[in-house]
This record gives C-alpha cells, sequence and structure tokens, in this order.
C-alpha cells in the first residue's frame, strides 16, 4: 500500500524464510520441520523428472519418513486446465504441505493449489489483488530456473485460453513460506528457459528500478494495491539484480555447467523477485499478457523482446534511472550525460537480448500487424501496470511501443 502524503512509506516482503545456497536441498526435510507435515504433495514435471532435478527433492524427504504423493502434470505456462488437473490431484491426496519444484510455472501451480485446498472455491476466484482470503498450507519452493523469482513473490500466473490472456492472483498470503533457493537445481536448465527466464529477471529488477515512485503513486493508502512502487530497498534489490545480470546471464546461457554463472544468476532472480513483487513491474508485463495469450512464446522471451522497445518509451521520464542501469551493465559511461548514458543503457540490453537468442520483432512470433490494436487496448485494461510504470502511457503510446517492435 502506497501514500501519497508520506515521503517515504513503503513494505518488504519475501517468503517466510529464504535459504540461498549451492547444495541447500538436501537439508529441505529440515526446512519443513517446523510444520511437521506427514503428508507432502510435490508438484513438478515429466521435464524435471528426466532431468533427475524431482527426485534430489524428494530423496530428502522420502529419507525423512514424510509420505509424498509427486504430481509431474506441471507445464510451462500453465493453463487453466492444468491448474484444474493438479489441484484435483492434490485433493483427493489431501496434503499437510506443499513443495513446488521448477520454473515458474510449477511454483505458481504450487500457490493456487496451496490456496485452494485450504480456502475452498476456485482459483478463479482470486484472480487481481487481494482475493485469497487468509494464510495457505505451507508451501516450499524450489526454483530450477533463474528467472521469475515466484519463490519469493506473491504472484501467480495462469493462461485463460479462452480469452487468450494471462491472469494474475496477487496476494501477500501467496508468498511461499520457504524459498529454497539451490543453485544446483539450475544446472540442467537447457539454454533456452536459461535465457528466457534470465531475461524475465533482467525485466523485473528494470521495471522495479524505472518505475513510479512510492511518494508519487497515485492510489490512495486506503486502496488495497499490490505494489508500492520504486522505492530504496526495492532499488538495493534491483540494482545488485541487473549487475548480476550483465556479468553472468550470457555465461550461464553458453556454459550451462558454470557453476559460478549459474549461483549469479539464481541470487540476480530472487533479488529481481522481491524488487517486482514488493515495487512494480510495468508496460512490459502489461503488453506481454496479451501477448503471450495469442501467440506461442515463452512469458520470458515475450518480455526480453519488448523490453527495450519499453525503455525507449520511458527514456524521457526516466534518463538518469536508465543512465544507472547502462553502468550496472558494465558500460563505460565516464564524460558522457545522461540521455547518451540512457541510450547505451538500451543498446546494452539490444546486445544482452541478441546474445542469448531471444527475437527482437513481433513478426518473428507470427504475430500479424492487425493484432497490435486488441493488444494495446487488453494491456491498457491492466491499470495497476499502466500506473506503476515510470512514465503513464496512453493507449496510443502502447499501440506505438507495439509497432516499433513488431
Ligand atoms: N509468480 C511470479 O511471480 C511470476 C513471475 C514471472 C513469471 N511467472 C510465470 O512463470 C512462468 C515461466 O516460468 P519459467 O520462465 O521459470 O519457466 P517454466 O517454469 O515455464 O519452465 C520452462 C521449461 O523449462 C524446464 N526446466 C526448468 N528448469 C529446468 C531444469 N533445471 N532442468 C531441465 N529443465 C528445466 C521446465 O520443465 C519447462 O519445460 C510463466 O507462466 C510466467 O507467467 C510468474
Ligand atoms: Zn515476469
Amino acid at each position: 500500500m502506497s501514500t501519497n502524503s508520506a515521503r517515504c512509506y513503503f513494505n518488504f516482503y519475501s517468503a517466510g524464510r529464504l535459504v540461498f545456497g549451492s547444495g541447500a536441498v538436501k537439508q529441505l526435510a529440515s526446512f519443513l520441520a517446523p510444520w511437521s507435515p506427514r503428508k507432502v504433495f510435490v508438484i513438478g514435471d515429466r521435464t524435471l523428472e528426466q532431468a533427475g532435478v524431482v527426485a534430489q527433492v524428494t530423496h530428502p524427504l522420502t529419507d525423512a519418513g514424510i509420505d509424498l504423493r509427486v504430481c509431474l502434470d506441471g507445464e510451462p505456462e500453465p493453463t487453466f486446465a492444468v491448474a484444474d488437473k493438479v489441484l484435483a490431484a492434490a485433493r483427493e491426496f489431501g496434503p499437510d504441505a506443499i513443495v513446488a519444484v521448477g520454473g515458474g510455472s510449477n511454483m505458481d501451480l504450487g500457490k493456487i493449489t496451496a490456496a485452494v485446498l485450504t480456502h475452498g472455491g476456485s482459483y478463479r476466484d482470486y484472480v487481481n489483488y487481494g482475493k485469497v482470503p487468509g494464510p495457505v498450507l505451507p508451501l516450499v519452493c524450489l526454483p530450477t530456473t533463474s528467472g521469475t523469482g515466484s519463490e519469493v513473490s506473491h504472484a501467480a500466473v495462469l493462461t485463460d485460453q479462452a480469452n487468450h490472456i494471462k491472469v494474475s492472483i496477487l496476494s501477500q498470503y501467496l508468498r511461499p513460506a520457504v524459498a529454497v533457493v539451490d543453485p544446483t537445481l539450475t544446472l540442467s536448465c537447457p539454454a533456452k528457459p536459461t535465457a528466457d527466464s534470465g531475461i524475465d529477471a533482467l525485466t523485473h529488477a528494470i521495471e522495479a528500478f524505472t518505475a513510479t515512485a512510492y511518494n508519487e503513486l497515485d492510489v490512495p493508502a486506503t486502496e488495497p494495491f499490490p505494489y508500492d512502487g520504486k522505492h530504496p530497498l526495492g532499488d538495493v534489490c534491483a540494482e545488485k539484480a541487473i549487475a548480476l545480470i550483465g556479468q553472468h546471464l550470457a555465461t550461464a546461457v553458453q556454459e550451462p555447467q558454470n557453476l559460478a554463472a549459474r549461483e549469479g544468476m539464481s541470487l540476480a532472480a530472487t533479488l529481481a523477485g522481491l524488487a517486482f513483487s514488493n515495487c512494480a513491474v510495468a508496460v512490459v508485463h502489461a503488453l506481454e499478457y496479451p501477448l503471450g495469450g495469442a501467440v506461442h512464446v515463452s512469458h520470458g522471451a515475450g518480455n526480453g523482446l519488448l523490453l527495450p522497445y519499453v525503455m525507449r518509451f520511458n527514456l524521457p521520464a526516466r534518463t538518469k534511472e536508465l543512465a544507472r542501469i547502462a553502468a550496472l551493465l558494465g558500460e563505460d559511461t565516464a564524460g558522457v550525460t545522461d540521455a547518451v548514458a540512457a541510450e547505451r543503457a538500451i543498446a546494452a540490453v539490444e546486445r544482452l537480448r541478441a546474445a542469448i537468442g531471444i527475437p527482437n520483432r513481433l513478426q518473428e512470433l507470427g504475430v500479424t500487424r492487425d493484432q497490435l490494436p486488441t493488444f494495446a487496448t487488453k494491456a491498457f485494461g491492466i491499470k495497476r501496470l499502466m500506473l506503476l510504470n515510470g512514465r503513464r502511457p496512453t493507449e496510443t503510446d502502447l499501440l506505438g511501443i507495439l509497432e516499433a517492435a513488431w
């Protein structure tokens, strides 16, 4: 919640406990011990099972004598149908805790499952902010990509196939009880999800860092609002994340077994998750929701494609912040004006995007020009993300960004 009158007022939420470190997964049973669960529902997917990642999570739990049900029905960018399937399996088992292992897709399924098993009803009732009625079953999230930050965030995203859009369920109750960020779990992550999720993390950090400030956010303090806007503690997380991504993302994509790069990216993704889920995501994410609902593209690749175009739109209002981003990404900004440095930030993101194989034109995704006005209208309808953007767009502005990206 933000307030316009206070010079400095913000919240900072995270997972209840955040454990970071290579090998941390081996202690998984001890992280669950405060809840003494007897029955744990594990959400993963078949790809992760084949990669041996699911076993790394289940072994410490079975060794501790916990009764497990492993559900491998997770899928990338989960639809309502996928969520329904996972929920049915969970209901049938009746767990007292949930463990989600995977990228944002499986972790988000974990959040939805925990909410619905605790409070009943349908996750459709929980779409938008503040609809989850109270605390949910203990949820432990273990990220295997380095991107979404879902392990610490208040968000769960599903694809509404009927309406061709992604929807967000946002609640502070959805922050996991424990986030176990073990970079070794990302070693098997293939180049594409590493690239896509990594540039998603960069988008989170940049959108938080260039967002509307907490004391300029045009939302009454009494109105429930899922973000506080840009604030000092979020900035600390975002700045560190941007620097780490500049240092490590290309290496993590090109040398998957490079543990230093994986550790750098895991830390960056979690920090970016803390930044965005407390401060903001904005126009890049707003445009990705209809894009990802209409064509087959991962959340990260869609964001990565759009990011430099939105940075260019934001430049007049966020020149200083973009200049800082250039320096954080390792650009030489000595002796140049902020305007010149800000251009270098955009160029640096474009180079990184190319180096890791993210497309730079909507046409490459099969988007037709006549789809753009619908994307603009749908994105403009996500009011919270319009308010949070560092430069407030009109619907025509959004169309202009999309045309530039087409
Ligand atoms: N809740 C949030 O805060 C939040 C934030 C951003 C994005 N999201 C959502 O997260 C989803 C995207 O998540 P993602 O980018 O992490 O990818 P993902 O979870 O969709 O995973 C992509 C693919 O990579 C595979 N994979 C992941 N890790 C692997 C590993 N270590 N080894 C082998 N294969 C591996 C998965 O099995 C899957 O097939 C989208 O639905 C997006 O909307 C959520
Ligand atoms: Zn994202």
